[in-house]
């Protein structure tokens, strides 16, 4: 290494240690902060870096809205015709078929509380977007006009693929399992349901 490079290492570290070290010593010295007072602050930063991760983890599309919604329109596929898509929409009861999971703490009260009853319609594609407009659906965000009722994209997180749910309230509804690998989520089938206008199509 040129000695000037090892010179800037040399006045950059005692640069360091004369900015730190004045300041350790004085907070023992006030007696402010303790080497517990240091643990608790690390424990108190870690649990809050787990959990700005799991919202992340959870809710973050990066912006990957414009790819399957902007680009593929998936969101069309999902609506279907009656409610502003294309094609016959997709039913939370085929959602569930392509591997898709359903968070039961995140369905609406009044929601639940008809699906207990039998009465939401689970092959209607409505109820679908239902669950999307409450963050009901594992990993998988809807995007949704004014009206609060068109689905106008979506986007997916990293829980698709890296969550899933318990089955406790019944097959691919339950609570969730951040971390647990989804095994029976079918992308293939997932991205054959894309309107015609937007698949691969090879050119002569
Ligand atoms: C489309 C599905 C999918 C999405 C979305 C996805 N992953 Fe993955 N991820 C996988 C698969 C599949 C593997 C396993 C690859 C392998 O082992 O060959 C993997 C592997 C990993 C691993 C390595 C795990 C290990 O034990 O080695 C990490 C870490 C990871 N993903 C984090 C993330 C994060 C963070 C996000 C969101 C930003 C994310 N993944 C989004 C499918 C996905």
């Amino acid at each position: 290494m040129p000695l000037r490079f090892e010179r800037a290492g040399i006045i950059f570290a005692l640069l360091l240690s004369s900015s730190l070290i004045p300041a350790a010593a004085q907070m023992s010295a006030k007696g402010k902060i303790s080497g517990k007072d240091f643990d608790n602050a690390a424990a108190e930063q870690a649990k809050r870096y787990l959990e700005e991760g799991r919202e992340t983890f959870r809710f973050d599309t990066f912006r990957s809205e414009d790819f399957w919604g902007g680009k593929l329109k998936l969101h069309k596929a999902i609506a279907g015709e009656k409610l502003g898509g294309r094609g016959p929409g997709l039913s939370p009861k085929k959602a569930l078929e392509l591997g898709l999971k359903v968070d039961v703490n995140a369905i609406p009260k009044d929601v639940a509380e008809a699906l207990n009853k039998g009465a939401v319609d689970l092959a209607d594609p409505a109820s679908t977007l239902v669950l999307l407009r409450a963050n009901a659906v594992v990993g998988v965000t809807g995007f949704f006009a004014e009206d609060g009722k068109t689905l106008i994209s979506v986007g997916i997180q990293c829980a698709v693929c890296h969550s899933t749910v318990d089955d406790a309230y019944a097959p691919g509804i339950g609570q969730r399992l951040d971390g647990w690998p989804n095994r029976d989520l079918n992308i293939g089938a997932i991205v054959a349901l894309l309107p015609r206008c937007c698949r691969y199509q090879k050119r002569r």
